[in-house]
């Protein structure tokens, strides 16, 4: 939701910090600040807007100072003002603190230190933690920070730098992110890895309700009642080329084009082409009890809960389990019936989205065994798991999630094979079949990318349109809502997903000539019916933009738009027709001059309720 990044070295910590909150900006980028510790004196510079609008105010002030934090914003208390920037100081201006996450009980907070005389600024929830720890400071930061840690109630991620102690960077975290980069001859802590990784490859992923003291040369970690915990260094395997755009013009057209490639590395990490089994080794799935599992619970949020529902499709018809999928933010709230041969899946690209991880969290204390599905490693819900399957889609940068979808989808598609064989119900020579399809998919993933100029062209003609609607059954039924939510949460134009047949039950009442249907109609046991969807909805004058298999000629007929995806077994067709809406969310974006990586109002990873 924000992003933090904290420097202590020998170097000037300006150009570093703002490296590293321009890898980070994805998470949030209404404002921006930086703070710099030059011998005792504390240089603040703040800018709304996107980093750009801090880089340059800096070029003009270049504050001096080898020790500070930097901070970029996606506001949750008080609009994205100057005022209301990180990082936030205490009423003497000694100590200066970025926060990521929010403090549930900052009112109460804020009420007994204004009883107290202190001062408070801004609207934020924030500057509540920088007054307790001037309050509680008497000579060290770390104690300061872990006695304020203990009145706080919420998630947050700290760094704090105070003119009395020079040099020094004290970080804490409990529920958002943080992750300390232990370089040599300097530290840093940034709200995820990307930040630190052109100093180090050595990362201390901080554990919640621990706090952390960084010097030059060295570090104390501390739980929340102040006990030193030995620091777990790692090795981390990031490498930056994949974070930079590579001659795209946007990270997410670049994300896009990566699928069939992934694809392809997935299969040969998880089939090897001579191998006749699925290879899940570092998923440690034998700790879930896999053979006493009778029902399937799905827990995630957004793109990664459509995900899940094609999960559904896959888990129940090759491994014959009931499946429930839920919205996390709905799962964590209800009364979920949990039994011991409950497993509950959860599916985050970020591996930090607040409701999952709740959810994570709540299904564990249930007493359910939960198996993650993450694409960031050492994130918080791939830590508290009880396994996690890696999905490998490698960075993925833009907001809006693409690459990640299918990589998810493939991860379940691989997962229901896997759990069909371990029950006796998939038989030798169908795994086989469906595999040796399932190998083709990289290259019909090509042919669609190949194809990009029928979208592109489609998306010209509609880039207008005020009002979209996405019609699937079956397998393709989640790709309709996700290919709505592609086109609304970056074109900001309304877009809806809806299962075709529910069409005659409401909906078909918002069809006429000025409202584009976009008609997921790939060969399989209900194409039948979406052609009758289809002329239910020609009959009322609505645009068709029809989706469909090469090779099928009726679409032309009664289509205004038909962009063809090769034939495939009808389970893997999501694969191939998600494409085109990424790609026609992808081109509208872009046609209306709008900032397709970063999107107003969303941040990449939602690490608050
Ligand atoms: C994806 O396009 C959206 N930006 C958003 O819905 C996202 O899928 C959702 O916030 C879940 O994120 P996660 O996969 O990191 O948990």
């Amino acid at each position: 939701m924000c992003g933090i990044v904290g420097y202590v070295g020998k170097e000037q910590a300006t150009p570093i910090i703002i490296e590293g909150l321009r890898r980070l900006e994805y998470r949030g980028y209404d404002s921006a600040g930086i703070a710099l510790l030059n011998a005792s004196s504390i240089h603040v510079v703040k800018e709304v807007g996107k980093l750009s609008a801090l880089r340059s105010r800096l070029q003009k002030e270049s504050p001096v100072g080898t020790t500070g934090i930097g901070h970029t914003r996606w506001a949750t208390h008080g609009v994205p003002s100057e005022v209301n920037a990180h990082p936030h100081h205490d009423c003497t201006r000694s100590f200066m603190l970025v926060h990521n996450g929010i403090i549930e009980n900052y009112t109460e907070l804020r009420q007994e230190l204004l009883d107290k005389g202190h001062r408070f600024v801004s609207e934020t929830d924030t500057e509540v933690v920088v007054h307790l720890i001037e309050e509680n400071y008497s000579g060290d930061l770390l104690r300061a920070m872990l006695s304020s840690m203990r009145r706080l109630k919420g998630a947050y991620a700290f760094a704090v730098i105070a003119a009395h102690e020079p040099d020094t960077i004290v970080a804490a975290r409990c529920g958002s992110p943080l992750v300390v980069g232990v370089g040599n001859g300097c530290n840093l802590v940034a709200s995820d890895a990307s930040a630190v990784l052109s100093h180090t490859r050595r990362v201390v992923y901080l554990e919640d309700n621990h706090a952390v003291r960084l010097g030059r040369d060295n570090l104390v970690v501390c739980d929340i009642a102040g006990n030193e915990v030995e620091p777990n260094v790692k090795e981390i395997t990031l490498n930056l080329s994949d974070m930079e755009k590579a001659g795209h013009p946007h990270f997410m057209i670049k994300e896009i084009f990566e699928q069939p490639s992934l694809v392809a590395d997935v299969l040969m990490r998880r089939i090897p082409p001579t191998s006749r089994e699925i290879d899940f080794q570092e998923a440690r799935l034998q700790t879930l009890g896999l053979d006493r599992i009778r029902r399937v619970m799905m827990v995630s949020c957004g793109t990664a809960c459509h995900a899940s529902m094609v999960g559904k499709y896959y888990i129940e018809e090759f491994a014959r389990l009931p499946v429930e999928v839920d919205v996390a933010s709905e799962f964590r709230y209800r009364n979920p019936v949990i039994t011991d041969d409950t497993l509950v899946i959860a599916i985050s690209q970020s591996g930090e989205t607040a409701d999952t991880l709740a959810g994570v969290r709540e299904a564990r204390r249930r007493g359910a065994k939960v198996l993650s599905l993450i694409n960031v490693e050492g994130s918080s819900i791939d830590r508290e798991s009880d396994a996690t399957l890696y999905v490998y889609a490698g960075p993925e940068i833009a907001v809006a999630s693409t690459k990640a979808y299918t990589a998810q989808i493939l991860a379940l598609f691989l997962l229901a094979l896997f759990l069909g064989r371990k029950r006796g119900l998939l038989e030798e020579p169908h795994f086989r079949e469906v595999v040796k399809e399932l190998r083709l998919i990289p290259g019909k993933m090509q042919s669609v990318l190949d194809n990009h100029e029928v979208v592109k062209i489609c998306a010209h003609k509609f880039s207008d349109a005020p009002n979209f609607l996405y019609l699937g059954r079956s397998y393709n039924y989640p790709n309709a809502l996700e290919g709505a939510l592609k086109l609304k949460e970056l074109s900001y134009i309304h877009a809806e997903g809806c299962g075709a047949g529910e069409m005659k039950h409401g909906p078909i009442a918002l069809i006429d000539d000025t409202f584009p249907v976009v008609c997921l109609a790939p060969a399989g046991r209900v194409y039948e019916k979406m052609v009758s969807n289809m002329q239910e909805i020609r009959a009322r004058r609505g645009i068709l933009i029809a989706i469909a298999t090469e090779g099928n000629k009726e679409m032309a007929a009664q289509c205004e738009h038909v962009i063809s995806v090769p034939h495939t077994h009808e389970a893997l067709s999501p694969l191939l027709t998600v494409i085109p809406l990424q790609l026609l969310a992808y081109y509208v974006t872009t046609m209306k001059g709008l900032d397709v990586d970063q999107p107003r109002n969303l941040a990449k990873s939602v690490t608050v309720e």
